[in-house]
């Protein structure tokens, strides 16, 4: 981690709060246009690998939720979801979640606006959790908490799904990825949202944050089933799996 983000702290609850506070107007649109729809693919891939449960309807939380970009993707794909408690800290994101939350089946999701990590989502509670881009905003203590959350809420058998922006380690095109991510989008960034340089913190959550493999030996440890996936190169990772 770069010096600089020790010293600001880029990882107190509410620095980040502010960060997506001040991004949740354009976080739809930009994080479409600026990953050429990646974003979006990702999503849908995050949720269809969740693994299937035995459970006709199931009940279960989107974690670090956003303003909902996963739901659509959900609610299709698993029409026997019946109930989605989305939590994010940012005020920002809960108010478009709001207003997302009427279009698409408002009867089905509740959203808790709290640091997820403070929340006291009852243990056992769980069939399933998702969680698509919200991780590398932790540090690693923090990931640690996450991780045990995640099995504290699962009940026995329940499943989950989680994605995250990656460093693609390795690949050929790294250089001109990492060039998008810390110089192209900044740029995108100060010309077009008058000289903001919010999105410009999502390059540099997503370098530190390096891959969900240290997250998944996390869960591991928390005794949950664990499998690690890259999608498109290791430009975005995750991981999927099951509590026993
Ligand atoms: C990059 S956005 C991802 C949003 C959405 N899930 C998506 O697919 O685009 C990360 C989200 O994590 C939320 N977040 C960050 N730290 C959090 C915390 N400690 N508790 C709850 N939400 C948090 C932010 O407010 C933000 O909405």
């Amino acid at each position: 981690m770069a010096p600089k983000d020790v010293a600001q702290n880029i990882y107190d609850p509410d620095f980040v709060k502010d960060v997506f506070d001040r991004c949740s107007e354009k976080y739809i649109a930009f994080s479409y246009v600026c990953s050429f729809g990646f974003t979006e693919r990702w999503r849908r891939q995050c949720v269809a690998a969740l693994p299937r449960t035995s459970s006709e309807a199931t009940r279960g939380y989107d974690l670090m939720a956003g303003t909902g970009e996963a739901w659509p993707h959900l609610l299709r794909i698993r029409p026997e979801v019946e109930e989605v408690t989305a939590v994010d800290i940012s005020s920002g994101m809960h108010r478009r979640a709001m207003d997302r939350l009427h279009r698409h089946r408002a009867n089905k999701i509740a959203f808790i606006e709290d640091d997820v990590l403070k929340s006291d989502l009852p243990a056992e509670s769980a069939d399933f959790v998702i969680s698509t881009f919200g991780l590398k905003t932790f540090n690693d203590t923090q990931l640690q908490k996450l991780a045990a959350l995640v099995s504290r809420v699962l009940k026995p058998g329940g499943v989950f799904s989680m994605i995250e922006a990656s460093d693609p380690k390795g690949w050929t095109f790294r250089p001109l990825y990492q060039f998008h991510l810390l110089r192209v989008l900044p740029m995108i960034e100060r010309l077009f949202l008058n000289g903001a340089q919010d999105f410009a913190m999502i390059g540099r959550y997503t370098t530190n944050f390096g891959d969900t493999r240290r997250f998944a030996e996390h869960l591991a440890r928390n005794g949950l089933q664990t499998e690690y996936r890259r999608y498109f190169f290791g430009c975005a990772t995750g991981v999927v799996g099951r509590k026993q």
